[in-house]
């Protein structure tokens, strides 16, 4: 019998009984698809290059793909990503070894940009300190008027990195009537025009945002971008929202500023360290809102981001280019085009 197509899931998808950790995730496609195995693997960190020598395609949530984890049958083309964020895969491997790794932006792309708004509007309006004042009943009342939120027409709206999420968050807000301004020196200026967001130098991203919500990615360049020189140039009213990943806010001078109070409060979905060590100062602050890197976690958002991992790994069965390819110079190489007609030869068009 012809060998099939082999496509392996990171043993996160699973849970320890075997049911779905996701059941949004929809698998259906992929286990139905003609020519397709599929199997989980063994829970490994980074994942082992031993695991990956019979399959074809990797579909990765939290585990690290590490060079080491390239497996020497060359057998690999794909790793596609669950998300967007691929700090956790070595990018430089994988070009290396002709392997296409696949991000899912169609997937995340409202959700994050949604998230971002729930902190800000949370945030603004003082929501959690309000649902805790209701709770104390009369005593809790007789407080309301300290509380007093923040308006958010005319108000800056700054964005570090306008990107898949940054751009969506532009797009969601406009009818809130802020002024937009972003930095990012790789933007697209001409998206920016349409969206009215004015692009400013990063220390007036900082300087004039009255919310300052970040959506870059984490590299050595961005990591600790956001640090106690920039957050001295804030507005003492100025809130900060961090979605993106936790290394790039230098969280022990955020947790600083805040028990200062030296900016009016911040609103995180990542940490440095995730899970926090639970002595962590930063979870005893009142100005903060905080959620465990799962504010975007939809129905919508793990099913689209299955959708287009499934789509994606399909898409290279049948010898197609798939969509959110990162290392897109893995693209152009001879190697990759001959897998591909490989792969057309075998399973069709
Ligand atoms: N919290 C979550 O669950 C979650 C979910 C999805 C994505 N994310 C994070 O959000 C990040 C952004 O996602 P995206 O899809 O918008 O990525 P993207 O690559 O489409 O956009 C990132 C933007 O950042 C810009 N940028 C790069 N370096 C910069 C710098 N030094 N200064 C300013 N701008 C810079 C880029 O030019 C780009 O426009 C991801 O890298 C990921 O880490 C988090």
């Amino acid at each position: 019998m012809a060998e099939k197509f082999r496509v392996a899931l990171s043993s996160d998808f699973r849970k320890a009984d075997g049911s779905p950790t996701y059941p949004d995730f929809d698998l259906t496609p992929l286990r139905e698809a003609p020519g397709v195995e599929m199997a989980f693997l063994e829970s490994r960190n980074p994942l082992e290059a031993s695991q990956l020598e019979d399959f074809d395609a990797l579909i990765l949530l939290a585990h690290r793909f590490a060079r080491e984890s390239l497996p020497k049958s060359g057998r690999l083309a794909a790793v596609a990503r669950f998300g967007v964020g691929y700090d956790t895969v070595d990018v430089d491997a994988c070009t290396d070894a002709g392997i296409a790794l696949v991000i899912t932006p169609d997937g995340v792309r409202r959700p994050v940009a949604v998230s971002i708004v729930t902190l800000m509007l949370a945030l603004t309006g003082k929501l959690m300190v309000k649902d805790r004042l209701t709770r104390e009943a009369a005593a809790g009342f007789a407080k309301r008027s300290d509380y007093m939120g923040v308006g958010l027409v005319g108000r800056t709206l700054g964005a570090l990195g306008i990107g898949n999420i940054g751009a969506e968050l532009f797009r969601l807000v406009k009818p809130f009537d802020m002024k937009f301004i972003a930095h990012d020196p790789y933007a697209d200026k001409k998206l920016a025009g349409e969206l009215g967001i004015e692009l400013v130098s990063l220390e007036d991203v900082f300087r004039r945002s009255d919310i300052l919500s970040v959506s870059v990615p984490l590299n050595d360049e961005t990591r600790h971008i956001v640090n106690a020189e920039r957050f001295a140039l804030m507005k003492p009213t100025a809130y900060l929202i961090n979605t993106a990943r936790g290394p790039i806010v230098d969280q022990k001078a955020l947790t600083k500023v805040l028990q200062e109070r030296r900016i009016a409060g911040a609103g995180l979905d990542v940490l440095e360290q995730e899970p926090p060590d639970p002595d962590d100062p930063i979870l005893k602050l009142d100005n903060i809102i905080l959620a465990p890197h799962a504010l975007c976690w939809t129905d919508q958002c793990f099913s689209g981001n299955g959708a287009a991992d499934v789509k994606a790994v399909l898409d290279v069965q049948h010898g197609r280019e798939p969509r959110g390819v990162v290392n897109r110079a893995v693209l152009a190489s001879d190697r990759w085009k001959k897998r591909l007609a490989d792969f057309r030869a075998r399973f069709g068009d």
